[in-house]
């Protein structure tokens, strides 16, 4: 979804602004924009496209000078990516004062509200839901822009992640959260309130986390007076949106300005493809206990008693994390024997699911934002159900709203497309499984065999990595093919659709992915001569089987690149590509499988020009329905 920065501080606030929203623009970026209180008033500056463009506007277009700043990436939801469309929206107080306002997430009942506002001589320049909430605030602001906010958000229903100005009150920023990410940085002299860390980590590391409901006053100024000159002093006060006063706990965020940096990488989506060696290295730090042949999650050890003896685990998630949900429920059943199923959250969520005695949800989510995600957790616990967050942002809503969870620790991903947060999550459902297996069913050899081969895995994806240029050349050759199908069978049935939606998503190509085996029942006839199929052909229960599927798609001239194991000869007779991954326990291949096909992905989305970061339509985070 989109991002948004704010601003209050003894610094002009206009480049810290423009530096956070690219920061965060990875979260959304159809169009841009800022306000800033200057002693002039609240000027406001947007533009469609990147962050860049507004940048430049606002160069042309005169001073933005002022101390208290907003800005806001959008994702459009309601009305399109248009200047009038673009945030911050503005709104007139009856005492001729300025309300400006960015927004992240829906005003569901904004219709009702417009008419209301309206009828009381507001003029609309947007389609926006989000204008609503700015009108809304400046009809009811009567000198205290706080609770002016707090009695808007009693009036309104659907997610929010807001901050607020008012030319009246200078140095104050005013913001709150329902559904949608927000936190505020507390540096020493200023705050920097942002839909994630990456905005806030350039300014301090200490932050506090708003829960649902809740709204902030940030204000800063000299001692004696508002304006230059002097120390700066600074206060900020968290209430609920009924003005009952809460105390938020400050927190240090876990990872520092190099980790969100390009590094010297093109994209930050080859960087994390990279980085996966040292991301599973990070992930299972301190989790395996090799002496007693174990796995140690200490998040999970107040649950052990119930989550061993649990009847059901309900995953729910979407998009790559669903897909990683769908290899924990094999694990799950393979190694713990406990029945497993994935869902999608954004089904789940909907359909009045039986939830009985001793069933425990997973939520499944890099972001731990994810609207659809936290809604089926939410009806699961609701229903009685134990919850798990498999997570890898800290502090985020999902992690904070589940009874017990497993953070990811592969540090922040940027780019738009998951790849290391995917193998972060199956090594996570992999654990788990594990500490499970062990207390039921497992035998102590074959837990010690697993953990010894999680160990070895960071070495054998650094062994995949170094085939890079080689899956370039084999992409190279069909860069021109616009459908593409992805098969595999058993572990390796997720990873063939988690290896379509990477190249659907960031090459616009179209891709499809399912078991192999069902390319049989209609698919088939889509195999002309030179289509791509990519098949995961590993060393594996099945594999024979995936030899045959694979002459079934050479026989109508299909074009195959597989996937298999190191040292398999027979491969070559039947792919005109092969990509080579260790040999490696079933249960853990798809942390191997799934790279050819990031890197797969990436190249063709490069080969084609386009933002491998920031693929068109796409947001990092979906935090709407
Ligand atoms: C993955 O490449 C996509 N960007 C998208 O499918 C993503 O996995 C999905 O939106 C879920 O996000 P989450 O893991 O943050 O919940
Ligand atoms: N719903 C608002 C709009 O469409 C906010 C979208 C966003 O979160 O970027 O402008």
């Amino acid at each position: 979804m989109c991002g948004i920065v704010g601003y209050v501080g003894p610094k002009q606030s206009s480049s810290l602004l423009i530096e956070g929203l690219k920061r965060l623009e990875y979260r959304g970026y159809d169009s841009s924009g800022i306000a800033v209180n200057t002693p002039q008033g609240i000027k406001v500056g947007k533009a469609i496209g990147r962050v860049r463009v507004m940048e430049e506007f606002i160069q042309t277009t005169g001073v933005f000078e002022g101390h208290a700043g907003i800005a806001h990436t959008r994702w459009a939801t309601h009305g399109g990516p248009t200047q009038a469309n673009a945030h911050p929206h503005t709104g007139k107080t009856k005492t001729g004062h300025t309300i400006a306002i960015v927004h992240n997430g829906i005003i569901e009942n904004y219709i009702p509200l417009r008419k209301y506002l309206t009828d009381k001589g507001h003029v609309f320049e947007s389609e926006t839901d989000a204008e609503v909430l700015a009108k809304l605030i400046a009809e009811l602001y009567d000198g205290d822009l706080e609770k002016a906010v707090q009695s808007a958000l009693r009036d309104v229903r659907g997610a929010y992640a807001i901050a607020v100005l008012c030319d009246n009150e200078p140095h104050t920023i005013v913001a709150a959260r329902k559904g949608s990410p927000l936190i505020v940085g507390i540096a020493d002299s200023a705050y920097v309130v942002a839909s994630d860390a990456s905005a806030i980590i350039a300014h301090t590391s200490q932050v506090i986390t708003l829960d649902d409901y809740q709204v902030v006053r940030l204000c800063a100024g000299v001692k004696d007076k508002v304006g230059d000159g002097g120390p700066w002093a600074v206060d900020f006060r968290t209430t609920t949106i009924d003005n009952v006063c809460v105390t938020q706990e400050v927190t240090k965020l876990e990872f520092d300005l190099e980790q969100i940096e390009l590094g010297g990488y093109k994209h930050f989506m080859f960087k994390e493809i990279m980085e996966q060696p040292e991301a599973i290295r990070n992930c299972l730090r301190g989790r395996i206990d090799h002496r007693e042949g174990r796995v140690v999650l200490g998040g999970l050890s107040g649950l052990a008693r119930d989550l061993v003896r649990a009847r059901r685990f309900i995953i729910s998630a979407q998009g790559t994390a669903y897909h990683a949900g769908m290899i924990g429920e094999y694990l799950l059943e393979d190694l713990a024997k406990i029945p497993a199923r994935c869902e999608y959250a954004s089904e789940f969520r909907y359909r009045n699911p039986i939830i009985e005695e001793g069933t425990v949800a997973i939520a499944v989510s890099q972001s731990g934002e994810t609207a659809d995600t936290l809604a089926a957790l939410h009806e699961a616990k609701d229903r009685g159900a134990i919850s798990l967050g498999v997570v890898n942002s800290v502090g985020s809503t999902i992690s904070r709203e589940t009874d017990a969870g497993v953070y990811l620790h592969v540090g922040p991903e940027i780019g738009v497309a998951s790849t290391k947060a995917f193998v972060g999550q199956v090594a996570v459902l992999t654990l788990i499984s594990l500490y499970l297996g062990k207390r039921r069913f497992l035998s102590d050899e074959v837990v010690r065999s697993y953990l010894k081969q999680l160990e070895a895995l960071p070495d054998m994806v650094s062994r995949v990595l170094e085939q890079s240029d080689h899956i370039k050349k084999c992409v190279e050759q069909c860069i021109d093919r616009d459908n593409w199908l992805f098969l595999g069978r058993g572990y390796n049935y997720p990873v063939a659709i988690e290896g379509a939606l990477k190249l659907k998503e960031i090459s616009y190509i179209h891709a499809e992915g399912m078991p192999a085996a069902e390319m049989k029942h209609g698919p088939i006839a889509l195999i002309d001569k030179g289509m791509p199929v990519v098949f995961v052909a590993t060393k594996g229960s099945q594999y024979e089987k995936v030899i045959s599927n694979i002459e079934e798609v050479r026989a109508r001239g299909g074009r195959i690149l597989a996937v298999a194991t190191e040292g398999d000869d027979n491969i070559h007779q039947y792919a005109d590509a092969v990509f080579t991954v260790p040999d490696i326990a079933e249960p853990l291949q798809p942390m191997l499988t799934v790279v050819p096909l990031q890197i797969l992905a990436y190249h063709a989305a490069v080969l084609r020009g386009h933002d491998v970061d920031k693929p068109r339509n796409l947001a990092k985070s979906v935090t709407v329905e």
